[in-house]
Formats: C-alpha cells, structure tokens, sequence
C-alpha cells in the first residue's frame, strides 16, 4: 500500500464501505473515518476534523444522517476549509438529487473548495438500491412487509456500486474535478414495483404496505425515535418524493462511459455476494 492519503468519511457505511474495497484493490491505502473507526470523525465534534485530514490528498464526504438536516451547508463548508488547510487538494461530496437542503451543502462545499484551491466533485445520487437490501428498510422488507409513506410517483433507483465506481474515480483520476454528476439507475420504478422485483429475485415474497405519513410518524414516534429524525423522514417521503426525481438521469454513463446499474442486477449481485459489499 502507497500515498496517496484517501480519507474516506462515512468509510463503514454503505458507500464509504465499497469505496475503501475499491482504493485497496488500486493499491490504496483507504483511511477510514466515523464515529466508531480508529480514526474518529464525529460531525457534531469539529475538534475531530482536523486530525483525520491530517496527510490526506483527497477527501471522500459522506455526511449523516442526511445532507436536509439543518446547518450541515455550515457544517460542510467548514470542513472543507479545514481539509484546505490540512493540505487535501480534492474533495469528493455524496448529495441526493432534487433536495433543496443537499443543493445548499453542495454549493457551500464548492465555494469553500474554490476559495481554499481544492478541486471538488459532486455526486447528486437518488435513492440506493441498498436502502431495501441492507438499509433501513431490509429487516422489514425480508419479514414479507414494507410499510412505508410513498406516494406512486417513480424513483430510478441507484446501485452504490456504481456510487462508488464514480467515488474512486473523482478521488483517483483527472477529468472529474468541476463536474456534478446527477447519478441514477436506468430505470424508474414506483415502490410497489421495486420491492416486486426485490422479491423476485431474491425468492423471498414481499409486499409494500403504504401508509398515510401521519400513521407512519406516530410509529416511529411510539418506537422512541426522536421528533428531528421524524421531521427528516417528513420532508423526504412528502416533500422530496414528488416525481421531481422521477426521470433517470445519463450520470453514470457520462462518469464512468459504462451504463447504470439495474436494480434487479444490483440486488441480484448483493444476493450472490452475501451482502454485496
Ligand atoms: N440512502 C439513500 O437512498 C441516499 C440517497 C441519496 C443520498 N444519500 C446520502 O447518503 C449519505 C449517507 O451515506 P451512506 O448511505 O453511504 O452511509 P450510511 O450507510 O447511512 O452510514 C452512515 C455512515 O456515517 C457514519 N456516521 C453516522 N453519524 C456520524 C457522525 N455524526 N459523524 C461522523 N460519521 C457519522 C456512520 O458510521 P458511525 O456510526 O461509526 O459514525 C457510517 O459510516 C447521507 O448524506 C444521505 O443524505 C442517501
């Protein structure tokens, strides 16, 4: 293993997990950062930020729990400077499509990049395939029933691999610096149909069960889960699931010059591989 330094934050969850697989197979040495890694990351700690960036060339963003929650365009930007100013030269950010919260952060990331000298690429990704397969919703989803607030508007949804393949590439290769890529899957699915197709590939019946907003929140409020992840879940089931996301994009073709993902490719490849990672 060589330099350069990646450093890869969110490095245990699902895309930062495939990311550091791929820098290891290039014969990189992947640094990774959470709250739970050697290198510790914590958002919320800004005194963690500056000793995980210490040495890196490029710097892999993965912010949670979610770019829409409040303050994290402040949060960004100030990371950014900090990597500026720790030596880092790119900077790669994961946003999702059609969020106004995300779009906020992406233009904070930019412009703290652009004054502080770093390249910066960004990935505007729709949902992940993987929300079903090793997300939130796969416990449900493998016990026969999803209950979930969705609307029947279509969503192209996105294999992380491919994430990934386009992760490494802005971290690693020229010709990606300046560049937004909108990332899809190649086909737009309503949530009924996405968990038919989970369920036939997989062999496990499944069904979607939709429920009012209202009805799902006060489960989630009756479980214990805290009033700003249910105004998070609020804003992108009612707000952010509109059809605004509904036409898949050509980002992954225009990354990588290789087409996107299917969905049932994507969850039939997890299935083969255990947990697809
Ligand atoms: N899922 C989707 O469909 C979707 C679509 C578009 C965009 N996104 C974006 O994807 C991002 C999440 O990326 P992901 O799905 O690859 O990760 P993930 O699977 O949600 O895992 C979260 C990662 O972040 C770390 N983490 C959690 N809280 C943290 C904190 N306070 N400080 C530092 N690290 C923290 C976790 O590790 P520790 O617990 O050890 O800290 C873990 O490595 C979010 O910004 C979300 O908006 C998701």
């Amino acid at each position: 293993m060589s330099e350069p330094t990646i450093l890869v934050t969110g490095g245990t969850g699902t895309t930062g997990s495939r990311i550091t697989t791929r820098l290891r197979a290039r014969g990189v040495d992947p640094r990774v950062a959470s709250r739970s890694s050697a290198c510790r990351l914590d958002w919320a700690e800004p005194g963690t930020w500056a000793p995980a960036l210490a040495g890196a060339r490029a710097v892999y963003l993965a912010y949670a729990p979610d770019l829409a929650v409040p303050d994290s365009d402040d949060v960004l930007a100030a990371v950014t400077r900090t990597a500026a100013a720790a030596g880092v030269r790119r900077v790669v950010l994961l946003s999702g499509r059609g969020e106004p919260g995300a779009q906020r952060a992406e233009a904070a990331v930019r412009q703290a990049a652009e004054e502080g000298g770093l390249a910066w690429t960004v990935l505007r990704c729709s949902w992940f395939v993987q929300n079903f397969t090793e997300g939130q919703f796969a416990g449900e989803l493998a016990a026969g029933e999803l209950t979930l607030p969705v609307p029947h508007v279509p969503e192209p949804f996105l294999d992380a691999e491919d994430i990934a393949d386009v992760a490494v590439a802005a971290l690693l290769d020229d010709g990606h610096a300046g560049r937004t890529y909108e990332l899809t899957g190649p086909r737009a699915l309503t949530f009924d149909e996405a968990v038919a197709e989970v369920a036939a590939v997989t062999g496990r019946p499944a069904r979607l069960r939709r429920v009012p907003f209202a009805a799902y929140a006060a489960g989630l409020t009756a479980a214990g889960v805290p009033d700003d992840v249910v105004a998070l879940m609020a804003h992108l089931f009612t707000e952010v699931l509109d059809g605004r996301n509904a036409a898949p994009t050509d980002g992954v073709q225009r990354a990588l010059g290789r087409p996107a993902t299917d969905l049932a490719d994507a969850v039939r490849r997890g299935a083969l591989a255990g947990s697809g990672r």
